[in-house]
């Protein structure tokens, strides 16, 4: 019998309407288009305005795309990893709700969190359930409503995060397609650099945290900016040498989208000499941590051929980081 590998059946995304540009921005903090662009690559981000919704409600949005895409009976699925740095809640599992509202009534689930690295972790998860053979139809979704921690007062944050939601099903393959190898990695150090301070159990909250506005997200991007170009470049070289990859094999770079300077050093140090190989769509979505690489799938998907060998990359808080080697199980049906 041939190997059992995990291969990306189908995607699918969800985004809400509302567009927050860099020259709104301008009137909120103070900084610039020009700025923003040059430092970040972004141009606007997605903001779900409605505050009686919070992450199920675009995971869930993304979750039945992908079931209608397939043509799946929910009740079909095993289990549903919801990828995220900002559940709906912090005790019940947002996946579990996700789960009950599309129907899956014969899964598990729960969530996964390792900040923006959340979904490759998540695809690390996925795949193992599906190659171990217990499972068949594992959905990972990555969703993140980044605007209900962040302060739109502090420009060195609020400038960069923006909310959405996308995943992934991972089926079993026989023809050698799906993750190959992963290299994933993590380094507590992290934490002094970018964190939400306060509301967990080391810092319960209180009248005096919200005051200090210590239930924000805070980073030290500068810091956090070179662990990421030199984390994120290790990995993806050491991916590379030891699958003996060149960079003529790597068909496409599918990247977490948190600053165009960092995606571009990954590249440089892999040689991908073509610009058209680096997936980049930071500047419609900003950083949206769990969903960023998902979302790249979603947006560049019709360019994807079967066999293609994509390089994922991901750096976040904590800090997490890794690479997956991973080959393409689809062509679309018009591509
Ligand atoms: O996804 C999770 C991982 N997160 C990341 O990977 C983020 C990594 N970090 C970054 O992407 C970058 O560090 C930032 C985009 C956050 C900042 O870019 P930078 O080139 O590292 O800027 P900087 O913090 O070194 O600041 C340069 C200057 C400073 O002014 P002075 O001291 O040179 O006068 C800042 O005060 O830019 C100033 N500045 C701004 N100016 C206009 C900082 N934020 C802004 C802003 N608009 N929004």
């Amino acid at each position: 019998m041939s190997k059992i590998t995990a291969a990306i059946t189908a995607v699918g995304a969800y985004l809400p309407d509302y567009k927050l540009t860099n020259k709104e921005l301008e009137g909120l903090v103070d900084t610039n288009d020009e700025w923003i662009t040059s430092r970040t690559g972004i141009k606007e981000r997605r903001i779900l305005k409605d505050a009686s919704k919070g992450t199920s409600y675009m995971a869930i949005k993304a979750a039945e795309q992908i079931i209608a895409k397939r043509q799946l009976d929910p009740k079909e699925i095993d289990m549903i990893i919801v990828a995220t740095a900002t559940p709906d809640m912090s005790v019940a599992a947002t996946a579990a709700y996700v789960a009950s509202e599309i129907g899956a009534t014969n899964a598990f689930g729960y969530d996964l969190a390792a900040a923006c690295s959340s979904f490759l972790y998540g695809m690390s998860t996925a795949a193992s359930y599906i190659q171990s053979g217990r499972y068949k139809k594992v959905i990972v979704i990555g969703a993140d409503k980044m605007s209900s921690i962040v302060d739109y007062t502090d420009r060195t944050t609020c400038i960069i995060f923006g909310d959405g939601a996308a995943g992934a099903l991972f089926e079993p393959n026989e023809e050698g397609l799906g993750l190959h190898d992963e290299y994933l990695r993590s380094d507590g150090v992290g934490r002094n650099f970018l964190r939400i301070e306060a509301g967990g159990s080391l810092n319960p909250a209180t009248h005096e945290t919200v005051d200090n506005k210590q239930h924000f997200i805070k980073q030290d991007g500068k810091t956090v900016f070179k662990y990421a170009v030199s984390s994120m470049a290790d990995a993806c070289e050491n991916i590379m040498e030891r699958n003996n990859l060149s960079h003529n094999d790597v068909d496409w770079l599918v990247a977490h989208q948190a600053n165009k300077r960092i995606i571009d050093a990954t590249a440089k140090r892999m040689g991908l000499k073509e610009e058209s190989k680096v997936l980049i769509n930071i500047e419609k979505y900003g950083n949206t941590t769990s969903a960023t690489i998902p979302l790249v799938l979603f947006d560049f998907e019709k360019k994807f051929k079967k066999g293609d060998t994509l390089v994922f990359a991901s750096f976040g808080g904590g800090f997490t980081w890794g690479s997956i080697y991973l080959k393409w199980a689809y062509n679309t049906p018009d591509n």
